[in-house]
């Protein structure tokens, strides 16, 4: 997975995969202004690496009132063996890529 960092307003710019190509703003066809955008690409793959390739559109949906725990934390770094449940692979995930995304946490009141 590429990081893609973009910086406008500081005269640097970051695009593509790595390694990374670097342009200035302006021959990105940006206005001059302070905002980073990073976004996580999946290599021509998109951003989920495994999980359910088979299926046109992974969707799930879970009825909460029916929930077994009072806390059910949902993958949403699409790295999980229990997809779409989190067993914590974020955490490794978090740590080779400087990322940091968690889970959905799903309370039963
Ligand atoms: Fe994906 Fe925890 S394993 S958010």
């Amino acid at each position: 997975m590429a990081i893609i960092a973009t910086t406008f307003g500081t005269g640097l710019s970051y695009a593509g995969q790595l390694p990374f190509k670097r342009v200035t703003a302006g021959e990105m066809g940006q206005k001059q202004q302070r905002m980073v955008v990073v976004r996580a690409e999946g290599g021509g793959g998109g951003i989920n690496p495994e999980i359910r390739k088979n299926e046109e559109k992974v969707v799930d949906s879970v009825v909460v009132t029916e929930l077994s725990k009072n806390i059910t934390p949902y993958c949403r770094c699409w790295r999980s063996g229990t997809f779409p449940l989190c067993d914590g692979s974020h955490v490794k995930h978090n740590k080779a890529n400087g990322d940091n995304v968690g889970p959905l946490l799903l309370k039963k009141q």
